[in-house]
Parts: structure tokens; C-alpha cells; sequence
């Protein structure tokens, strides 16, 4: 990289997102037959995440390298903000694409802080400013801060992924591209991840291309999915919701799994759908009237509830008895308006009563959910409504 334009540009906080743009590319490696990409056009729009998956060789890899130009295109154009990246420096553009590689590829002779410095250092960032933002982003990452001393050779593969991470994100860049970035990363720091990726995303709303071999991860991460076959055919480019909804063909069917119907539980949350009204009741009460409420509903029990309205026990049959109704103690799933459907669904299997007690913030009583409605939910989505799902940095409590 040329470390005179660097000084040139200077430092360069909360850029604007970019648009980015393929046109027709081809690519074709020397001496092999096949084309790796053979003709693809997409569009990704300004501060949004565009995941690219297929099956390994399909191009992906290849798609990423061409938009920072360590490949050239045989054919075809790319635009970073509506304009071609050809007559671009390669050493400039770079500065404005984060990248995060498959390989990790961290400098093994710089320290981990070294190297998360790498851009805002070429951008001519002051001591100060560099040292605060390495700070940041090994929180970011979940890493000790004592750590940035070491060398990548002292770390994990997952923690040096992580790095990639950090450097890739280090300079704020408009445009990122990010090569199966939590890939070699354990499950657990591997949501961490994710899931501290989106609130970022939420907040600076970058242009994101993202790699990932796992479905999954594209429906939560992804507010658009580009689905890749050999060649770099594009089979799909749709919203997770569309793609789960109205799979293009037997191809995509396939890749998105015989489950999308759950899949699709993962995009909504309790609060996005039609709860039953619980037929709450409180000490006191006629029994007559505890008794009512319970018929007039399909679950055949009164939900007992205390003074502000927090849920406390349901009332079968055998509790509803006397005059009034009396205290009792007793077992209650719980979930939350703002629980994912896929994790109430999970609670509401593994509860003892089919019903869950819905509750607000406060932990008061805003409805029951049941394995009815939500299945009730999924068969009655219809094709015009599945563009109401949530982008994914709002999907997160
Ligand atoms: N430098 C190269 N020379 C020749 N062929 C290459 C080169 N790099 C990649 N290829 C071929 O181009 C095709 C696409 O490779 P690419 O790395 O883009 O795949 P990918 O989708 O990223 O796969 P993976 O999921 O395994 O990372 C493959 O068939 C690969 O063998
Ligand atoms: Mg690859």
C-alpha cells in the first residue's frame, strides 16, 4: 500500500455507506475450462448486509477478491458508489473495503494490536486515537486487553479470527467484505459474535458482504441473501422471509433445508403475531366467573395473576372450587414478547402445559401463546406479508 495518499486522505471517521454493484462478471482463472464466475450481476444497496452461500467452489471467495481488486474480472464491471473500481488504485480502494479473509491472514511479526491498527495506521490516525480504537474493538471481540501484546502465534485459530474481525472493522470502512468471518469460531463466541455484529450494524449501518457456508447464519445475519451455484450463478437473491417462503427451485429448496418452516420461526418474535387473550384471575374472584373465563377459551384454565397483573398459577378444574378464588402455587412456562418464536416454540416443548404465558417487560400478563397459534402463524403467512419481518439488527432483543 502507498503510505502517501494515506497521509493525503487523514483520518476518516463515520464514512457514508457505499453502494456496490456487479455487472455481468466473468471470471475465468488461467488453464482451467470452467468459468469460476460465469456471469453475475448483483446489486447491494447502501447499509445493507448482502450474504453470499452455496456449496464450496460455487465462487464466493472469488466474487469478494474481485471487488477489491487482489483479482482482476475477465469481463464485466464492479461499482463502488456507482462508480467503476477499474480506474481505481487498488492500494486506495483497499483503504475503503474492510476485509476479513478466509484464512484469517494476520501478520505473524506484528502484535495483535499492530495489526487490528493496520488501516487507521496507513490513514495517518494519531497514537491516541489508534491505541482508544484497538481498545474498543478487542472489547468488541471479547478479548483481553492484555492480549493486543502477543503475536498471532499465541493464539487460538477462533481468537485469531477474531482479530480479523477487528482489523477488518478498524478504519470504520464504507464497505466491508467479510470471507467466513466466525467460521473456525466455537458456538457460543461464534453468536457473541453475531449477535455484537448486528447491534454494531444497527448503529453504523455499513454495506456489509458476508460469507458463510451455513444457512443459519445467513438468515440471521443477512437483510438480503445471494444463493450461489457453481459457476457463480446466482439461483436466488431474496430476503431470508422470501427465500424461506418461495424458494426459486429445487436447488435453493435444497440449501435452505427441509425445515424452513422453522427457519422462518427465527425471523419473527412473539410480539409480531396473534396471541390468544389470557383469561386472567385473581384472588377473590367468583368462582363462577374464574370458571367462565376458563370455558371460553380453547386452553380450559384460568391464569391466576396477582395484583399487578403478573402470572402466578393456572386453574384447572380441580382448583376451582368454593365461592372464591384462593391462592395457589404452580408451575407456569413463561416467554417473553420479545422472545424469537423459534426459542418460545423450544420453551412451550419443553414445558409441562402446552400454553405460555406471555409477559411484557414488567413481567406482566400480555397474552398466551400456544403450539396452535404458532403453528396458525406459519400456514396463514401469506407471500405479501413476508416482507413485514424485522431487518436483522432489529430481530435482536
Ligand atoms: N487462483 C486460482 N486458480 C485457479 N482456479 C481457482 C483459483 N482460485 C479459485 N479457483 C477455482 O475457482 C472456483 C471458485 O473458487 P472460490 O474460492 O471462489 O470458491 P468458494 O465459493 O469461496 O469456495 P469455499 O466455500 O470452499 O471457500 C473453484 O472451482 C476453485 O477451484
Ligand atoms: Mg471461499
Amino acid at each position: 500500500m502507498d503510505p502517501d495518499t494515506a497521509q493525503a486522505e487523514g483520518p476518516s471517521a463515520n464514512r457514508q455507506a457505499a453502494t456496490l454493484e456487479l455487472r455481468n462478471i466473468v471470471k475465468r482463472y488461467p488453464g482451467s475450462d470452467e468459468p469460476a464466475i460465469a456471469d453475475l450481476s448483483l446489486e447491494v444497496a447502501a447499509g445493507e448486509i448482502c450474504v453470499l452461500v452455496g456449496p464450496s467452489g460455487c465462487g464466493k471467495t472469488t466474487a469478494m477478491r474481485l471487488v477489491n481488486r487482489m483479482i482482476e474480472p475477465t469481463s464485466g464491471d464492479i461499482l463502488v458508489n456507482g462508480a467503476s473500481i477499474i480506474d481505481r488504485k487498488p492500494s486506495e480502494l483497499r483503504r475503503e473495503i474492510g476485509y476479513a479473509i478466509q484464512q484469517i491472514g494476520l501478520f505473524p511479526h506484528q502484535t495483535i494490536a499492530e495489526n487490528i491498527a493496520t488501516v487507521p495506521a496507513l490513514l495517518g490516525w494519531d497514537k491516541r486515537r489508534i491505541a482508544e480504537r484497538v481498545d474498543e474493538l478487542m472489547d468488541l471481540i471479547g478479548l483481553e486487553k492484555a492480549m493486543a501484546k502477543r503475536y498471532p502465534g499465541q493464539l487460538s485459530g477462533g481468537q485469531r479470527q477474531r482479530v480479523g474481525v477487528a482489523r477488518a472493522l478498524a478504519a470504520d470502512p464504507p464497505l466491508m467484505l467479510m470471507d467466513e468471518p466466525f467460521g473456525a469460531i466455537d458456538p457460543i463466541n461464534r453468536e457473541r459474535l453475531q449477535n455484537e455484529f448486528l447491534r454494531l450494524q444497527g448503529e453504523i449501518r455499513k454495506t456489509i458482504v458476508f460469507v458463510t457456508h451455513d444457512i443459519d447464519e445467513a438468515i440471521k445475519m443477512g437483510d438480503r441473501i445471494a444463493i450461489l451455484r457453481k459457476g457463480g450463478v446466482l439461483a436466488q437473491y431474496a430476503t431470508p422471509a422470501e427465500l424461506l417462503m418461495a424458494p426459486a427451485d429445487e436447488f435453493v429448496e435444497d440449501f435452505v433445508g427441509a425445515d424452513r418452516a422453522l427457519k422462518r420461526l427465527a425471523l419473527q418474535r412473539v410480539r409480531d403475531i396473534d396471541l390468544w387473550e389470557a383469561p386472567t384471575v385473581r384472588v377473590g374472584d367468583p368462582v363462577s366467573e374464574a370458571r367462565a373465563r376458563a370455558a371460553a377459551t380453547p386452553i380450559g384454565h384460568a391464569l391466576l395473576v396477582d395484583e399487578d397483573n403478573r402470572p402466578v398459577s393456572w386453574l384447572g378444574d380441580g382448583d376451582l372450587i368454593g365461592e372464591r378464588v384462593v391462592h395457589h402455587a404452580g408451575g407456569l412456562t413463561k416467554v417473553e414478547l420479545d422472545d424469537v418464536l423459534r426459542d418460545a416454540l423450544a420453551d412451550l416443548l419443553q414445558g409441562k402445559v402446552m400454553y405460555g404465558v406471555v409477559t411484557d417487560h414488567g413481567g406482566r400478563v400480555a397474552g398466551v401463546l400456544s403450539v396452535e397459534v404458532i403453528s396458525g402463524f406459519l400456514n396463514h403467512q401469506v407471500a405479501g406479508r413476508i416482507d413485514q419481518a424485522p431487518a436483522p439488527a432489529e430481530r435482536l432483543a
